[in-house]
C-alpha cells in the first residue's frame, strides 16, 4: 500500500533556499504525539535567519514554521484528553510549513471557538515571548503578573515598548495594559498611532520624527524615565544592535528591562553605569525540556520554568482570547498556497518588510 504524501516548504541542505516540495510522507504520531492537519501557519522573521545562519535546525531536509493552528487528525498511543477532530493551536520549533505535522501532546492548546485558525496562527511565538518576558517570574521574566491577576497589579507604573509595531510589541502593549500599567508609551511608525492606542498605548512616539538615539532626550522620556522597558525591536532593523543600550538609557535606575533578542548585550559603558537594572532575555516557549522535544540549545533553550509558567499560559490564553481581552495581531493572508510562504519569508530579507501586521498562510485552504 502506498504511503500518503503531502506538500511542504523545505530547506534541503544547510543554507539552501526555501522550496515547495511535494511527495513527502505524512508522518505517523508516535506514543504521546498527535498528527495535526495544519489549517494555518504564522510566519516569523526568525525563520529566514535560522535558514541563512544554519541555526537552531537539527537536521536536513528541514521544515520550519512555528506558529500552528490546526485540527487533530490522529492521536498516538497514551495521549489522553484529546481526540480526532479537536481544534487546537500550538507552537513548535519547526514543522508548520507543511500540510500535516506531528507534535507532542504537551504543546497542544485548546482553540477558542470564536477565534479563527488564521488569527491563532499569530498568537504563540511572539505572544508568549512578550508574556514570558513581562509576566513570568524570574529567571524567565520580570514577574509583573505571574498569576494572571485581573486586579491590575502594576497600577500607577509606567512602561515603554521599543519596536511597538512588531508582533511582539503589539502583544507586549496588551499584556502591560492588562497588568494595569497606567502609562504605556510606544515607539513605532506614526501610521500605527491609532491602532497601537486601541491596544492600550497611552502615547506614541513616531520613529519618523525621533530617531532611536534621540529617544533619551525626547521630552516625554527625559521628564519621567520608565519603570519597565520592553525591547521588541526586529533584530534585522538597521539600528537593532544598539537597541538594548537605548532601552537601558530610558529605564529608571533599579528598573526592569526585557528584550526579545537573545543575542543583544549591553555595551561595556552601560554596564559600567551600575544602574541596577534587572534584565531578562525573553523567549516564546511554553513547554520546557520535559515536553519531550527540547529545541537545539545555543545557550538559549527552553527551561523547566517555561513548563511551569506554560501551564498557566495554556489555561489563561484561550480565556483571554475568547473574552476579547487579548486581540490577535491583524493578519495579512499570503496568496498562492505554500509558494506564498516562500515569498512571504523573503519579505524580511528582501527589504520589502512587514509593517504592523502578521503574515500567515492558510495551508489547507490553498
Ligand atoms: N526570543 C524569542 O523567543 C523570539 C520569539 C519571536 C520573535 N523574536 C524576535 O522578536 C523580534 C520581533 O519579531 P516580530 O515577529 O514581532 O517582528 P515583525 O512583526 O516581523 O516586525 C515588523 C515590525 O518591525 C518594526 N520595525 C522595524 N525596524 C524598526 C525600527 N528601527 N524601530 C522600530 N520598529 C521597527 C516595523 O515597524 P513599523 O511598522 O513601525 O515600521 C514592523 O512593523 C525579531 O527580532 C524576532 O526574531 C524572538
Amino acid at each position: 500500500m502506498s504511503v500518503p504524501t503531502q506538500t511542504a516548504v523545505v530547506i534541503e541542505t544547510p543554507k539552501a533556499p526555501f522550496i515547495v516540495k511535494s511527495g513527502i510522507a505524512i508522518p505517523k504520531p508516535a506514543a504521546g504525539q498527535v498528527l495535526l492537519k495544519v489549517m494555518a501557519v504564522g510566519l516569523n522573521p526568525m525563520d529566514p535567519m535560522r535558514r541563512s545562519m544554519n541555526m537552531l535546525i537539527d537536521s536536513y531536509p528541514a521544515i520550519l514554521g512555528s506558529d500552528i493552528a490546526g485540527v487533530i487528525e490522529e492521536v498516538g498511543q497514551g495521549v489522553q484528553g484529546w481526540k480526532k477532530g479537536d481544534e487546537v493551536f500550538c507552537s513548535d520549533t519547526a514543522g508548520g510549513y507543511q500540510q500535516y505535522h506531528v507534535i507532542n501532546e504537551p504543546f497542544l492548546i485548546r482553540k477558542p471557538a470564536n477565534v479563527s485558525f488564521d488569527q491563532l496562527a499569530t498568537v504563540l511565538i511572539t505572544g508568549c515571548t512578550s508574556l514570558n518576558g513581562l509576566y513570568a517570574p524570574s529567571p524567565i521574566g520580570l514577574g509583573l503578573n505571574p498569576t494572571f491577576s485581573s486586579d491590575k497589579p502594576q497600577s500607577g507604573k509606567s512602561a515603554f515598548v521599543l519596536g511597538a509595531a512588531t508582533s511582539c510589541g503589539q502583544y507586549a502593549i496588551q499584556y502591560l495594559k492588562l497588568a494595569g500599567f497606567t502609562r504605556i508609551v510606544a515607539y513605532a511608525s506614526g501610521k500605527h498611532t491609532e491602532y497601537l492606542a486601541s491596544l492600550g498605548a497611552t502615547a506614541i512616539i513616531a520613529r519618523e520624527s525621533t530617531t532611536m538615539v534621540d529617544l533619551v532626550s525626547h521630552p516625554a522620556i527625559s521628564a519621567a524615565p520608565f519603570d519597565v522597558v520592553f525591547d521588541a525591536l526586529l533584530a534585522m532593523a538597521s539600528d537593532a544592535a544598539s537597541a538594548l543600550d537605548i532601552a537601558h538609557d530610558i529605564v529608571k535606575p533599579n528598573g526592569q528591562l526585557a528584550t526579545v533578542n537573545p543575542r543583544s548585550v549591553l555595551s561595556p559603558d552601560r554596564l559600567a553605569q551600575n544602574k541596577g537594572v534587572e534584565l531578562v532575555r525573553a523567549f516564546g516557549y511554553y513547554v520546557g525540556p520535559d515536553g519531550g522535544k527540547p529545541p537545539s540549545d545555543l545557550g538559549f533553550g527552553a527551561k523547566p520554568e517555561h513548563t511551569a509558567f506554560g501551564k498557566l499560559i495554556k489555561e489563561h490564553l484561550p480565556r483571554l482570547l475568547e473574552t476579547g481581552q487579548l486581540l490577535p495581531n491583524r493578519v495579512e493572508v499570503l496568496p498562492n498556497g505554500l509558494a506564498g510562504i516562500v515569498k512571504g519569508l523573503g519579505r524580511w530579507t528582501g527589504g520589502e518588510g512587514v509593517s504592523g501586521v502578521k503574515l500567515y498562510q492558510s495551508v489547507l485552504k490553498s
